[in-house]
């Protein structure tokens, strides 16, 4: 292929920092459809507006939709956790995640007006394109979310979004999955406002608040170098675990895989709430736990968890939102990510868990492109 790193050392840093420029281009992709509707007043238009048709649909396909499905594997799977958690909120839709491996064995039952959602970075994963096959099989609608142009799963579905991500080479996923996320936010609004669930008012102040998360995306690439000490710290750990509620523990599903896969240490993501239901019983002195901390109405309750593993011995870093309130001293590290809307939270708190990743993986002398027993894309069952 002709993609070189260029300055970079890796194709995985390259790619985190272009994710500022994918991310805008598939806002920008989602905007600049040809819509016959809106095409005679686009000039008129104060502020950018999002197109039904840029996943090849309908104002009238969004009403139908009375549910979603989404299958998908690895962080494209992780992705359908943080559009459910959107889509729920803002459009009130109910939205099922379903790991598309699994999803043929489970005896589907896809109810009528169940849109089926396959979100993939290669659109060539067989077990997500297996599962597509099923769901139309069964009669549904399907949409895909899919980053390369003619692919199989973009051939074989009925709608197709394309993320702007272009080509991906690390196999741990970063801009693609950056861009998928923002393809979830996008059908999400679409949906509630087809739905008549969110006002004008606030479909506009949402898309404004979008548009300026690529200039906060930028903004964390500063944790390239400020995540060192914390990478330093957490090199030699045998276990780390993710601490998170509501989308903080869908982004920290997704910061757990990322270290597992090319640090090669093993980390579990955990439902903060659920934790003393389980995971609790393996903190120990010294136990590193990062928690993820977000969603104003959710921190406290978080924080509380994180207060039981810690005077259990446990280390904690905190990965937070400007002005969610914390006492430093719990935290042997805490990183600020800026401020946005809290259901877009998500798109930042993934940039400091992608260099950690990276950097411990540098550390620990691996080669984060190309992780042991990894593929970049999975074309068998
Ligand atoms: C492979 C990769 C993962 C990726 C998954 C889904 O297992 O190693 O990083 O998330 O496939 O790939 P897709 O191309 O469908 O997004």
């Amino acid at each position: 292929s002709q993609i070189h790193k260029g300055e970079y050392l890796h194709f995985m840093e390259k790619e985190i920092f272009e994710q500022p420029k994918v991310v805008k281009d598939t806002l920008l992709y989602a905007c600049n459809q040809e819509n016959e509707e809106t095409a005679g007043n686009a000039g008129n238009s104060e502020y950018p507006e999002f197109s039904y048709e840029a996943f090849s649909m309908t104002e009238k396909d969004f009403q139908e939709i009375s549910r979603v499905r989404v299958i998908a594997c690895g962080s494209a799977y992780h992705a359908g956790w943080v559009l459910k958690s959107v889509c729920e909120s803002l459009a009130r839709v109910p939205v099922q995640v379903e790991l598309a491996s699994e999803f043929r064995y489970n005896h589907p039952i896809l109810e009528k007006g169940e849109l089926v959602i396959s979100i993939s970075q290669s659109g060539e994963t067989a077990d997500t394109l297996a599962a597509l096959k099923e769901a139309k099989k069964l009669g549904a609608k399907t949409l895909s979310i899919v980053n390369v142009k003619g692919s199989a799963i973009a051939r074989e579905s009925d709608f197709v979004f394309y993320t702007q991500a272009g080509p991906e080479i690390a196999v741990a996923t970063t801009k693609a999955y950056s861009c998928q996320l923002a393809a979830g936010y996008i059908f999400s609004l679409l949906l509630a406002k087809a739905k008549g669930k969110i006002s004008k008012e606030e479909t506009r102040s949402l898309t404004e608040e979008l548009f300026l998360l690529p200039g906060k995306i930028q903004q964390c690439l500063s944790f390239d170098q400020e995540i060192l000490p914390m990478a330093k710290e957490l090199k030699d750990a045998d276990n780390i675990f993710f601490l998170g509620r509501g989308l903080d523990w869908a982004i920290s599903m997704e910061g757990a895989l990322k270290l597992k896969e090319i640090s090669y240490i093993h980390c579990e993501s955990y439902s903060s709430g659920e934790l003393k239901h389980g995971t609790i019983s393996l903190i120990e002195k010294g136990s590193p736990v990062i928690g993820l901390l977000s969603q104003e109405e959710l921190a406290g309750k978080s924080i509380s968890n994180i207060h039981e593993v810690r005077s259990r011995g446990a280390k904690c870093f905190a990965i937070r939102m400007e002005d969610i309130a914390i006492e430093e001293e719990d935290f042997a590290h805490n990183l600020i990510v800026p401020k946005t809307h809290p259901l877009f939270a998500g798109s930042l708190l993934v940039l400091p868990l992608q260099f950690l990743s990276y950097q411990v993986s540098l550390l620990k002398g691996f080669d984060p492109d190309k992780p042991r027993n990894l593929a970049k894309s999975v074309t068998v069952e």
